[in-house]
């Protein structure tokens, strides 16, 4: 394997609007960023990506994107943006930003023009067809609902495509000249001096022009979620992606990520192997369980077990790949902690165990904001409190289903996004110390407790065990271990542990997590020696003990 920079690198991802609030309008901003560096810089990780700071009319906070190279006036100004960028740099933190080019914004002026002007080269950027007996050109149904395709005001027969909400049109990226806007955009930000970029929805970009649908899925609307037909075309996306990495990511040596569903197992090496599209693609197993129910009333809850399974798989098939990027939530999912652990692990406790195996699977890990701290799911206690497009969504469609509104609400508040986008927790002030107003979307209820203040001062808070894990990320006795070392399974004693090791020659970092509700005694090396703990457990003469809601992180010679 070619060595990177970015390999052995953590990430930290910002969402901005819930970040820090510089100037009390109760939204994140740049400067509320700028402020909290060395925040971000003692919790040890190397780079930043940011979720987008462009102009935006936010249908889809932010990634509804009107203006590529501007900065959107809630988030501050491009002055802004370089000083956090010189700043960043500064403290030797990189940052990258998302890349959103499977669509647009409506209010892009490409597609302004696409539509006031039929014979417009922009016309030609988009997707425009007319109907097919009088229904939408297909069945597909778009990843918010409804069918993927609009009607063109004062059109008869007329549509644009949209895999996402109505204001965010699909770019044509059959289209040359439009490919090569985009990636003329790519170089002038690696140009400023951002360390790569984060690729939304890129799987998206390939269609089948023929537009033929799918059989109907399990939805009673009689159409088919418009993944599906991604996931067949997955195949075929390999051109678009090689010329964008040859004409800007590679030039650069940038670290590019892609959040890329659906990739055929005997592709990851086109993606993530040397000369891959990009550097690193997110490890999304946990969320692909879910992927055949389009509707959050069928999602099936993902059990510690299930966790483990199809992680543990995905990192075998990378093993001599390359390298997927490990999460537990981003800013689209629930809390890993709410999701994927039990009830009495949704604590402290938990969040360690379950942050230890984010950092130290095989892989470019990263950490959302909030995860630190082990934030949970906020309590949301109507549908009006949630902001998402997507959740106002999902709960007409439980309606719709039969659902009672408390039902709804009870489902909403197991899976929103809007989890993750509660403001970030800095103190236990009203406001969590994010904004001195009230802030866009509400308050975790468990402030006091989860907040930045109460955690600094406490040597066993969350925070500080994460500041233990990036520091032994980086340890340079290490370090090549846990960047390169292969990783192999461990026996599971149960459903409720995740074991695994690290190897590289004769040397091994294993990894024990418990989240049952009884103690386990695991047979290791005797020459083995603690690097890391949190909970109850003790090593003896080849013997580890490990108590409920524990975890230990051993390492050994051979
Ligand atoms: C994935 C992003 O992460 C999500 O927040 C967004 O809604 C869609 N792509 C559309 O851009
Ligand atoms: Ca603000």
């Amino acid at each position: 394997m070619q060595k990177k920079w970015w390999h052995g690198k953590v990430f930290y991802q910002i969402y901005p609007k819930s970040f820090k609030d510089s100037n009390g309008d109760g939204i994140g901003d740049i400067r509320g960023i700028i402020e909290k560096l060395d925040y971000i810089k003692a919790l040890g990780v190397d780079l930043i990506w940011i979720s987008p700071i462009y102009v935006s009319p936010f249908v889809d906070q932010g990634y509804d994107i009107a203006d590529y190279q501007n900065i959107d006036p809630i988030f501050g100004s491009m002055q802004d943006f370089d000083e956090l960028l010189e700043k960043a740099k500064a403290l030797n933190l990189g940052i990258i930003m998302d890349l959103v080019i499977n669509h647009c914004s409506s209010e892009h002026k490409w597609f302004k023009k696409a539509l006031a002007d039929p014979k417009s080269p922009e016309r030609n950027y988009f997707y425009f067809r007319k109907g097919k007996e009088g229904h939408e050109p297909d069945n597909l149904r778009s990843y918010f609902g409804g069918s993927v395709w609009e009607k063109v005001r004062g059109e008869d027969d007329l549509y644009y495509l949209h895999y996402f909400a109505k204001e965010q049109p699909d770019l044509n990226w059959y289209n040359e000249d439009l490919r090569h806007k985009l990636f003329e955009m790519i170089n002038w930000w690696l140009d400023k001096g951002i360390a790569g970029f984060r690729v939304d929805a890129i799987m998206n970009i390939v269609k089948d022009l023929n537009f033929p649908g799918l059989p109907k899925d399990s939805g009673s609307d009689g159409r088919c979620a418009v993944n599906q037909m991604t996931a067949r075309l997955a195949s075929k996306v390999g051109p678009f992606l090689q010329e964008m990495n040859e004409k800007t990511f590679k030039k650069h040596d940038a670290f590019s990520i892609g959040e890329a569903f659906s990739v055929n197992p005997q592709d990851l090496e086109k993606f993530i192997g040397d000369e891959g599209f990009f550097s690193s693609i997110f490890d999304f197993s946990t969320r692909e369980l879910n992927e055949s129910f389009p509707f959050c009333y069928q999602y099936r809850p993902i059990s510690v077990k299930d966790f483990r399974e199809s992680s543990f798989k995905a990192q075998l098939r990378a093993n001599d790949i390359g390298f997927l990027a490990p999460i537990i939530e981003n800013h689209d999912e629930p809390r890993g902690v709410s999701y994927f652990l039990p009830a009495m692990w949704q604590n402290s406790q938990g969040a360690k165990a379950l942050g230890t195996v984010n950092l130290l699977l095989r892989g470019i890990p990263f950490i959302y904001q909030g995860q630190e701290l082990g934030m949970t799911n906020t309590q949301f206690n109507s549908i009006y409190e949630f902001e998402d497009l997507n959740a106002q969504d999902q709960y007409k469609a439980c309606l719709k289903q039969g659902l009672t509104p408390t039902q709804a609400l009870a489902i909403l508040n197991r899976e929103s996004r809007d989890h993750a986008r509660t403001p970030m927790l800095w103190d236990e002030s009203t406001f969590a110390g994010f904004s001195n107003t009230t802030p866009w979307l509400k308050v975790h209820q468990d402030k006091e407790i989860l907040c930045v203040k109460a955690q600094e001062s406490d040597p066993h808070s969350t925070l500080n065990y994460y500041r233990k894990l990036t520091a032994l990320k980086h340890d340079p006795a290490y370090q090549e271990l846990l960047t390169y070392g292969l990783f192999k399974p461990l026996e599971n004693p149960s459903d409720f542990t995740i074991c695994f090791e690290r190897v590289l020659d004769n040397k091994k970092i294993q990894v024990f997590t418990n989240f049952d509700t009884h103690s386990f005694e695991f047979t290791v090396n005797n020459k083995a020696q603690v690097l890391l703990s949190s909970g109850k457990g003790c090593l003896a003469e080849g013997k580890l003990k490990l108590n409920e809601g524990s975890v230990a992180v051993l390492y050994f010679e051979d």
